[in-house]
């Protein structure tokens, strides 16, 4: 176990020698003393407090009050395992007497993956109900925190990023770049919309659509639809008319969601070639287990007109008013 972190939950610092009571005994002492439960907590011998470190390690000090974690310090309120530099590298007095020495403080640089997971999650894991970080693909392939999050040299306004968002995923997803550079594409290297807007890093729940397989990540957004509707409302529904392929399937089915060589984002250049996957009369599933329904016998495919499927079926995603999508 690394930090100390696991023992705030049940040791609690009281007065100067009287070190490590746990909370069952405090409580009995809380009911008997009041006077002293009010008194502020004194930080444990071996916490030195932040300003110990400023002399050795300037440039982390110097700005470091720009941090979100600085908060622990400014506000004065949190024990001194929660606060500042000690919160995270843990009691520090061992190190500043050794004059730095190195093993007598939590070094990141010489954790493991899932140390340094355990060791940011004592404090955030209340932040992550959603994501499920511990069945991540990211968790599962050893990418943590410290991957995308640099707490001492981020350059980001935001969220304490190593990089830019995108180029923090480029890092490790150099084959997603040239997909945002397709000549259809989502404008993500414009800056127009972010990975987030879409995945979300730290995890997620199996979606429901596509029967929960290939979560991908997927941001869900209001409750548990695609992330895709947040922004394209209009397919949200629901229709009176359904297109299964839409509904069960996913935008995904269709669409390549970063980019494509085809105009919409399709998968397919064009667009009769991806109906006639399924709408081939094949298999033994669909509404009267004939397959899904073939395009009936009014549609002659040597018809250059009837190839293009949607100048008829406009309302491909769903419709109010026709079974079949004309309007
Ligand atoms: C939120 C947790 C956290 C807090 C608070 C924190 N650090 Fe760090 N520190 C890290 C992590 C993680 C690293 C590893 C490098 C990285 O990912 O940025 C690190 C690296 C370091 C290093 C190695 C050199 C470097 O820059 O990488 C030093 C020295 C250091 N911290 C000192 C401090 C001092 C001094 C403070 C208080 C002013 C402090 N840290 C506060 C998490 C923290
Ligand atoms: C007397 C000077 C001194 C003081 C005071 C001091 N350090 Fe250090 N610290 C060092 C030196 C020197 C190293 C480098 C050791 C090495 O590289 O072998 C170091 C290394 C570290 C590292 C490891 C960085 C790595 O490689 O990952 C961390 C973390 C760290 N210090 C945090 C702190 C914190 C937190 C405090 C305040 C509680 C503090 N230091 C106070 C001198 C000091
Ligand atoms: C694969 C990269 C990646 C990993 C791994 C990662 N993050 Fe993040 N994190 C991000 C990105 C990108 C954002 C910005 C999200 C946005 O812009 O909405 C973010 C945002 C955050 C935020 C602020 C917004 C929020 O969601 O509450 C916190 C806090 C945070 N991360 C903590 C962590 C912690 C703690 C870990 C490890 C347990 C971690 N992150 C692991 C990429 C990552
Ligand atoms: C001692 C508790 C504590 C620990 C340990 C801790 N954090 Fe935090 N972290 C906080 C607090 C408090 C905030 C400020 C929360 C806020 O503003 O809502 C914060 C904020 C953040 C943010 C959001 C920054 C922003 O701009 O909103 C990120 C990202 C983050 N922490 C990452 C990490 C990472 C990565 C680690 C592990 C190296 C870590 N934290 C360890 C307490 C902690
Ligand atoms: C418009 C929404 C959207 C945006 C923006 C987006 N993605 Fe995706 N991404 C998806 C969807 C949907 C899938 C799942 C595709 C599938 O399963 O066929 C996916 C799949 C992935 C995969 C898995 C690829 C595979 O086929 O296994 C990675 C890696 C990925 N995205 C990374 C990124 C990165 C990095 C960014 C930002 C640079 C990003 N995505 C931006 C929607 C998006
Ligand atoms: C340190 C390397 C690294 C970074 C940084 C990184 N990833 Fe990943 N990512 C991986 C690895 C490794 C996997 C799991 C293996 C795979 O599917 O390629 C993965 C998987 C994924 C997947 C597919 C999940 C699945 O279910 O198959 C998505 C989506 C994804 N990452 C998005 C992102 C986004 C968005 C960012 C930036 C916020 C990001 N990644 C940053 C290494 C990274
Ligand atoms: C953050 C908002 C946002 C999200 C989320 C989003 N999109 Fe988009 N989408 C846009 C914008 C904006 C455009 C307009 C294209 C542009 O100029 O960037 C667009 C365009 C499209 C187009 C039409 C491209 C064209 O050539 O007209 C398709 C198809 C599309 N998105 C599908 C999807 C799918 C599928 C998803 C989910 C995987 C998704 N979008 C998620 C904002 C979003
Ligand atoms: C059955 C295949 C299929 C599925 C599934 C599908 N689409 Fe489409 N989508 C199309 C076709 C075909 C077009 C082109 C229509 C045209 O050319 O008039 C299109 C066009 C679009 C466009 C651009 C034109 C417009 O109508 O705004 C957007 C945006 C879009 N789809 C978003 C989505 C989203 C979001 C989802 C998931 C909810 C989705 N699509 C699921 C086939 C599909
Ligand atoms: C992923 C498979 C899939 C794709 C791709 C697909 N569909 Fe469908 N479609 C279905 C399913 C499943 C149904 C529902 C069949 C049922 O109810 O038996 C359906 C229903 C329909 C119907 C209504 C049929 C009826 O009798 O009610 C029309 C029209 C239709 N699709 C046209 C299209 C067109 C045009 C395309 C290409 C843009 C397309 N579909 C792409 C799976 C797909
Ligand atoms: C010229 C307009 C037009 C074009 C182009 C067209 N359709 Fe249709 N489609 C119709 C009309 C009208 C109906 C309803 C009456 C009928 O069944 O002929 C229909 C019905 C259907 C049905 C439902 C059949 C059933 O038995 O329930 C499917 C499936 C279908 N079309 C698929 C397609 C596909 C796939 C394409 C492209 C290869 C396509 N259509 C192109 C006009 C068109």
């Amino acid at each position: 176990m690394i930090g100390t972190g696991a023992m705030v939950e049940t040791q609690v610092y009281l007065l100067p020698g009287v070190r490590r009571i746990r909370v069952v005994a405090m409580l009995a002492l809380l009911a008997a003393l009041p006077a002293i439960a009010l008194a502020p907590a004194t930080a444990p011998p071996d916490y030195v407090g932040s300003v110990a470190c400023k002399g050795c390690h300037p440039d982390v000090w110097l700005k470091f009050y720009k941090n979100p974690h600085f908060q622990s310090i400014a506000s004065g309120r949190e024990p001194a395992e929660r606060t500042g530099c000690e919160g995270c590298h843990g009691p520090g007095r061992a190190h500043v007497e050794g004059h730095g020495d190195k093993s007598k403080i939590i070094a990141y640089s010489q954790l493991r993956p899932g140390q340094i997971l355990d060791s940011c999650l004592t404090c955030h894991a209340a932040q992550m109900p959603r994501a499920n970080i511990r069945n991540s693909a990211h968790t599962q392939a050893n990418v943590v925190c410290t991957n995308c999050h640099s707490i001492h040299k981020s350059n980001q306004p935001k969220f304490l990023l190593a990089n830019i968002q995108r180029e923090v995923c480029y890092g490790c997803h150099a084959t997603v770049r040239a997909q945002f550079e397709m000549p259809v594409k989502h404008r993500v290297n414009e800056g127009v919309i972010q990975c987030t807007d879409c995945h979300n890093p730290h995890g997620s729940f199996a979606p429901t659509w596509r029967m929960g397989a290939r979560p991908r990540l997927m941001e869900q957004a209001m409750g548990n639809e695609e992330p895709c509707l947040k922004c394209h409302s209009d397919k949200r529904g629901p229709f009176v008319f359904e297109h299964a392929a839409v509904r069960m399937d996913g935008c995904e089915t269709c669409h390549n969601p970063h980019g494509s060589m085809n105009a919409k984002l399709l998968k397919r250049p064009v667009v009769w070639t991806l109906c006639l996957e399924c709408h081939n009369g094949a298999g033994n599933f669909g509404r009267a287990a004939m397959g899904v329904p073939a395009q009936s016998r009014t549609h002659n495919m040597f018809d250059p007109r009837f190839q293009r499927c949607t100048t008829c079926h406009v309302r491909i995603h769903g419709s109010n008013s026709d079974p079949t999508f004309l309007r």
